[in-house]
């Protein structure tokens, strides 16, 4: 936004506009989740120092401080964070201040029994950890509120406050519960969304196994039954889970909010790790997002991983900059086996997340616990101080960090969109399915792996979304599609668009219902096709087809109408039919591939689709090096980022930004290092 477009101050514009980012330095910030509490004062004063030893210039705190804040109901006692959020201030270090309502104290558990989380299995929840209460329980609700006006009340104008962080990771470890009290809110939610009772038998399907409803209180949440659960119901109780932990953010929001209107908001999402929550509508109730992202160590491609997270986060973002509110400086410590990193990976990992849009590099946690579930976790501190690697790497990255500020606000532009639909994965996950090789996540991995080895940079996006913006859209699993979502995408490719459709997607609409008609009933139109039957594929089986790909779990009997055959299955049992289809629809085109095709028939296919965009990779670079360029309207910034343990080359010449030296295209970049190439922006 240009200085005449500013919308005036103190105008509702405005008050968002501040907002969308916490106020001070223009550096990107840097820093992580910090715990004074388990220190005594005398290392406060050494942790301050040593964070402005590494650049650090934002940490989070109160986050698990519940019962330090208030030890008694109703009495509170703020002289520990007065305390350290002033020596913050004096340092020049900004605090990104938590409500402390992911713990709550002794004493609530012990007053309110029935706050208690129980489980889809009639358990109900022990004390002695961490997890809020229901969320829809009044009495965490009320209590909630309480500690998080006080704390507002209290710190709304503090000069360390530039951000305040709600509550910590809604949906983990406590999201769907099973109380009495959730089961009277899940009600509630039925009536707001159907109205009437007729509706909801209908949603749901009741006619089948003799489960019609005739009051409402005859309705109980999706408990662990003697068979299986009506899926339709158990759709709308995830739903209603998400709803339910929203609104608990939500209250917390308007609280502060009222207090402290122009600092933004936000609380720390998992972007593709999180299975309760359906972060589209969540992105919106944020004012900047924020993500945690810990590697699944022991994959050998979790850098790709960390890639597709990060893009899933931008994407949440609305292309807008974003915070990596946590990831490990090494290992994690409640993996089955907790890999470290090796040096340089640190950097690596934070770097790509910069690269993705990333302005926030932030972890768990400043200091290593010495006591507790997660003293053997990984800090930027660690339990041998300053004298180890890990703190020279994090004072290294703080210095990386500090020479990319130009990159502060710039944008990544993606032309090709992945559907990510979380409703439709909760969908396919309940029982009964076809196969128990339907992974929807796996599919979703294996097409962006492809872009990904390509150097084609994805958006991720919702299918009842604006998709117009992307030459081509891919739906690797998309099981379900809302009536909605099947309008937006006909359209879409009707109006020029492109879209890849893999197998078992569009087969239910929003209620789990399968249209009438043949397979897929969302998408035969815009598919030119109809399948009417699937042939699921027995454990390790494979397949070949006509094109010389392999493929495995999968195949289906085609019927064409009106789509052109790209491939047909050579052997198994749909051989002699249609494999790989191409529809052209208006004035887009749809293709379709019905089995799962091996990594390499993949990519060659996905690279001719492409291809018909005229999206090809913007340069030619080996296996496991990582480009991403982020654009301002005048520049651009070409991070490279080699995963490999070879030397490669640097594609562009430009300014490299981390090492300070003018780079000419087709020099040396080591292995496992990163180059950030400021150029002005190619027309
Ligand atoms: C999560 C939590 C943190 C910490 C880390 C450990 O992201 O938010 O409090 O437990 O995991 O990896």
């Amino acid at each position: 936004m240009s200085q005449d477009q500013q919308p005036p101050a103190g105008s509702p514009d405005a008050q968002v506009e501040m907002r969308s980012w916490p106020r001070g330095t223009s550096a990107l910030r840097y820093g992580g989740d910090y715990n004074p509490e388990q220190w005594p004062r005398e290392i406060w004063l050494e942790d301050i120092a040593l964070m402005r030893e590494a650049g650090i210039n934002l940490v989070s705190i109160g986050i698990f401080s519940w019962a330090l804040l208030e030890p008694r109901e109703g009495e509170f006692d703020f002289s520990f964070l007065d305390d350290i959020l002033s020596l913050l201030a004096d340092a020049g270090i900004d605090v990104d201040l938590g409500t402390p309502t992911a713990a709550p104290p002794a004493w609530f558990w012990k007053k309110y029994p029935q706050a208690r989380v129980i489980t889809r299995d009639g358990v109900t929840l022990g004390r002695g950890s961490r997890g809020m209460g229901s969320p829809s329980s009044p009495e965490y609700r009320a209590c909630a509120a309480r500690i998080t006006t006080e704390l507002a009340r209290r710190y709304a104008s503090h000069p360390a406050v530039r951000m305040w962080h709600v509550h910590n990771e809604y949906g983990a470890p406590v999201s769907d519960c099973y109380s009495e009290q959730s089961v009277a809110a899940f009600r509630t939610w039925l009536r707001a969304k159907y109205a009437t009772l007729d509706l909801v038998n209908e949603a749901w399907g009741t006619t089948f196994w003799g489960q019609r409803y005739g009051a409402w209180d005859e309705i109980d949440a999706p408990k662990t039954s003697a068979s299986v659960v009506n899926p339709s119901q158990r759709l709308d109780f995830q739903r209603f889970t998400s709803d339910a932990l929203l609104e608990c953010y939500v209250l917390e929001r308007d609280i502060i909010r009222s207090f402290s209107p122009d600092t933004p908001i936000t609380t720390n999402f998992m972007a593709t790790n999180c299975p309760s929550v359906d972060y589209w509508k969540w992105a919106r109730e944020v004012d900047v997002v924020a993500n945690d992202h810990y590697l699944a160590a022991e994959r050998l491609d979790n850098h790709i991983m960390l890639a597709m997270d990060a893009d899933f986060t931008r994407s949440l973002a609305g292309s807008r900059p974003w915070m990596l509110m946590e990831h490990s400086t090494s290992a994690v410590n409640w993996q089955p086996r907790n890999i470290a990193k090796r040096p340089g990976e640190m950097a690596r990992n934070s770097l790509s997340h910069v690269a993705r849009g990333a302005d926030a590099v932030m972890f768990f946690q400043f200091r290593a616990s010495r006591f507790g579930a997660e003293k053997f976790h990984s800090a930027m501190l660690p339990h041998d101080g300053t004298s180890s690697r890990i703190w020279r790497e994090v004072g290294q990255l703080g210095a990386s960090l500090g020479s990319l500020s130009a990159v502060r606000s710039t944008r990544v532009d993606a032309r090709v969109g992945i559907v990510w639909d979380i409703e439709s994965f909760w969908a396919q996950d309940l029982e009964w399915r076809p196969s128990e090789d339907l992974d929807h996540r796996e599919r979703i991995e294996a097409f962006y792996t492809v872009l990904w080895n390509l150097g084609i940079t994805v958006d991720f996006v919702h299918p009842e979304h604006h998709l117009d913006g992307y030459d081509v859209v891919l739906m690797p699993a998309s099981y379900s599609i809302s009536d909605h979502a099947r309008d937006n995408l006909e359209s879409y490719v009707s109006r020029g668009g492109k879209l890849v459709v893999s197998y078992f997607s569009g087969i239910v609409d929003e209620r789990d219902s399968v249209p009438a008609g043949g397979y897929p009933g969302q998408l035969r139109r815009i598919l030119g096709l109809t399948v009417t039957e699937w042939l699921p594929l027995r454990a390790s089986e494979s397949i070949i087809l006509d094109n010389g790909a392999t493929a495995d779990v999968w195949a289906e009997d085609i019927v064409l109408d009106g789509a052109a055959v790209e491939a047909r299955y050579a052997t198994g049992p749909a051989v002699g039919k249609p494999a790989l289809t191409r529809h052209e629809y208006g004035k887009g085109a749809a293709w379709y591939v019905s089995t799962r095709l091996d990594s390499h028939g993949l990519a060659s296919y996905l690279t001719g689709i492409l291809e018909t965009a005229r999206i090809r990779p913007h340069f030619t670079l080996p296996d496991g090096v990582e480009t991403v360029t982020r654009v301002s309207d005048t520049e651009q910034f070409i991070f490279v980022i080699n995963h490999t343990d070879e030397a490669t080359t640097v594609p562009s010449a430009g300014h490299d930004l981390l090492s300070g030296n003018e780079t000419v295209a087709g020099s040396a970049l080591p292995p496992g290092a990163v180059c950030v190439i400021r150029q002005p922006r190619a027309t």
